[in-house]
């Protein structure tokens, strides 16, 4: 504001402040039981009683309030006020409180080790708080994932599920690659891959039918999902052989992932979040899928 809105927002303030107290006043004056000189309807005529004591000293006090307001708050034009408060000042100020109090919850946690960051109830809530703001939009609020994002509630890991697979899942992001097999193999090949793989896990599976999916699974996917189909961390390949499916289980969801691949990705978070919050966020991605060890 320049010095003459300043000015101009001063004048007008203290004016209107004064206004308000000349009304105020002016209408105090009256008659008790006396009426005013106008009638109306021949013999009509309005009291003019004073203003009740009370009423007018509640309008004063707002008067006097107002005054004493602007002399230690800012309102009065560029005038900051004795208090000297301001609304960034009054933030800074929150904000720095919170950066403290976010450093020494952190600086607890330093020395511990990502699984005990998992049983520590401080390190949970910090955790909580950095995957719901961060986490929760690909993998859900309870983490369980849907089609194409993993569930991390299970003990289903494509790249491990130690402390320090998982940190560095976090930290450098993921690439599961697998290739469209489009053309390379005869409609035979994978006929008896599709009426295999979805039942791998089940029992009932006709012994033929699991030998001929064996046989096609050997040669063409077992460089990648391993010799017993139980997936290689270092590929991100997913275990084949138990009921749970990133991409959904049955048989066209297979022949799809046959036919056309599939690529999932985890974006790297070492430029999003800083060491810290990784570590509490890895505890308490690890406490969900760990139940056994702490006796839940
Ligand atoms: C070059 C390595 C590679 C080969 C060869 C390969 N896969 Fe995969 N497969 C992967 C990877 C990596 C993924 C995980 C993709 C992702 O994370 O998005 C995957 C995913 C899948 C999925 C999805 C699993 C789920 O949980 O939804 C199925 C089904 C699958 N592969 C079946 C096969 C079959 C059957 C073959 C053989 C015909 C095969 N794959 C060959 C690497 C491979
Ligand atoms: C943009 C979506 C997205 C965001 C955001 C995201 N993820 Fe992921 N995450 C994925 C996908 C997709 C995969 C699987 C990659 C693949 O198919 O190979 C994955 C894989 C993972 C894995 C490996 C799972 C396994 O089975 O080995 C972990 C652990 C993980 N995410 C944790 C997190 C955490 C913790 C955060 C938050 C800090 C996070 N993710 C944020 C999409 C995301």
């Amino acid at each position: 504001m320049n010095a003459f809105w300043s000015m101009f927002v001063i004048v007008i303030s203290v004016a209107m402040m004064l206004a308000c107290l000349w009304l105020l006043f002016a209408n105090a004056k009256g008659v008790p039981g006396g009426t005013g000189e106008h009638v109306w309807d021949d013999d009509l005529r309005e009291y003019n009683n004073p203003l009740p004591r009370w009423w007018l000293n509640l309008f004063v006090l707002t008067v006097l309030f107002a005054a004493g307001y602007l002399a230690f708050y800012p309102g009065l034009g560029n005038l900051s006020g004795r208090l000297g408060w301001t609304s960034r000042g009054q933030m800074e100020a929150e904000l720095a409180h919170l950066t403290e109090h976010r450093r020494l919850a952190y600086a607890q946690l330093k020395t511990l080790p990502v699984n005990a960051l998992a049983k520590h109830p401080n390190a949970l809530s910090l955790g909580r708080a950095v995957f719901m703001a961060n986490c929760a939009g690909c993998h859900g609020a309870d983490a369980r994932g849907a089609i194409g994002f993993p569930d991390l509630t299970d003990r289903d890991w494509k790249f491990g599920g130690t402390p320090d697979a998982i940190v560095t899942s976090i930290t450098q992001g993921r690439v599961g690659m697998m290739p469209p097999l489009n053309g390379t193999l005869s409609a035979e090949a994978l006929h008896d891959l599709v009426e295999f793989v979805p039942f791998w896990s089940d029992d009932r599976l006709p012994a033929k039918t699991r030998a001929a999916g064996l046989a096609q699974f050997a040669t063409r996917c077992a460089g990648c999902h391993g010799a017993d189909g139980r997936g290689l961390t270092v590929l991100g390949s997913p275990n084949l052989t138990d009921d749970i499916w990133l991409y959904g289980g049955g048989r066209e969801r297979v022949r799809q992932a046959i036919l056309f691949g599939r690529h999932g990705e985890m974006p790297a978070h070492d430029t999003l979040l800083d060491a810290d919050e990784i570590r509490v966020v890895a505890g308490y991605v690890y406490s969900l899928s760990a139940h056994d060890e702490f006796g839940q």
